[in-house]
């Protein structure tokens, strides 16, 4: 199994990305996880991060909580789109687990040193603060890196929090123009890939008909997730962005992409934050990650459902 750290922010669709990760132990195995300040504050980005991993069963599982403020803009937030807690819509009780010691970017660096080279892959599921704070720490950890995974940006969807720009690369674009810059593998899931994800109302009820806590818990989480794009957008159902990530881990062929130049706009209050891929190849800079663009949703589906029936 790949070594992975989850980096997030929880978030209905981080939760379902964790439950994927900690259902695939054959594909993947979770060395920690670790909380950022996003959707929600890091208060409740930490606790929701241990109600996942106690829904899973999986208390033995380190959460660390990391950093509560982007690099340099004013932290932004998500309720609009996940509610008050960050998970709102399952009644699950309060984590009993500790906090795991230790600063969630010591963790990242301890874990990507202490693990052979070309072992460890990170998986940022929120702004990439964190990610930044280590690379700043420890630069010889972007070398050590198998990869990054992460879930964020956009190409031709544009944006979901400003015209122009992703949520999670919005909420602190010069961590993620270090995280773009660092030299690492990265491979990006962004909105044109994550709106293909869409929970429709008979892919939730086969999460509800798995009669299990995580079963009911995830559609549960859905249900109200969707009610955000439907109202608003009249979207098919909640796109599922982060588990994304885990689940291209487990099938890469899932997605498909293109390696290409990605730029973060971090001048710009008009197009803060702004992803600018370079799709056509037409600037000549060198290409510094593969960019998804497509993904094959029933097979995602299927995948997910079939992993979350083993939780
Ligand atoms: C991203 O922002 C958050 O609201 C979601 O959890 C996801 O990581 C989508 O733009
Ligand atoms: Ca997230």
């Amino acid at each position: 199994p790949r070594k992975i750290i989850i980096d997030t922010d929880p978030g209905q669709d981080d939760a379902v990305a964790i439950l994927l990760a900690l259902a695939s132990p054959e594909d993947i195995e979770v060395a920690a996880i670790t909380a950022v300040a996003g959707n929600v504050p890091l208060e409740l980005t930490v606790r929701n991060a241990r109600i996942v991993c106690e829904l899973a069963g999986r208390t033995d599982v380190p959460v660390h909580a990391g950093c509560d403020r982007p690099l340099e803009r004013a932290p932004v937030t998500a309720e609009h789109v996940h509610g008050k807690t960050g998970l709102d819509g399952p009644d699950l009780p309060d984590p009993t687990m500790p906090i795991a010691e230790g600063h969630g970017v010591d963790a990242i660096i301890d874990i990507v040193r202490r693990e052979p080279a070309g072992t460890v892959t990170l998986c940022p599921l929120g702004p990439l603060t964190n990610v930044a704070r280590a690379l700043e720490k420890a630069p010889d950890i972007a070398g050590r890196l198998q990869e990054i995974v992460l879930m964020g940006g956009a190409y031709f969807e544009v944006g979901n929090i400003t015209p122009t720009a992703e949520f999670n690369i919005y909420a602190d674009p010069h961590a993620a123009a270090r995280v773009f810059a660092c030299g690492a593998k990265i491979t990006v899931m962004p909105l044109d890939v994550t709106h293909k994800a869409l929970v429709t109302k008979t892919r939730n009820d086969a999460f509800r008909a798995l009669g299990t806590p995580v079963g009911v818990a995830v559609a549960e989480m859905t249900d109200f997730f969707e009610r955000f794009d439907k109202e608003k957008y009249g979207s098919l159902g909640a796109p599922l962005h982060d588990p994304c990530v885990t689940a291209y881990l487990i099938d890469p062929e899932i997605f498909s992409g293109r390696f290409v130049n990605v730029e973060i706009e971090t001048v710009s209050e008009l197009c803060m934050g702004m992803t600018v891929a370079d799709w056509w190849g037409v600037s000549g800079r060198a290409p510094n990650a593969t960019f998804m663009g497509d993904l094959d949703a029933d097979r995602f589906f299927a995948l997910l459902t079939e992993r979350l029936a083993r939780l």
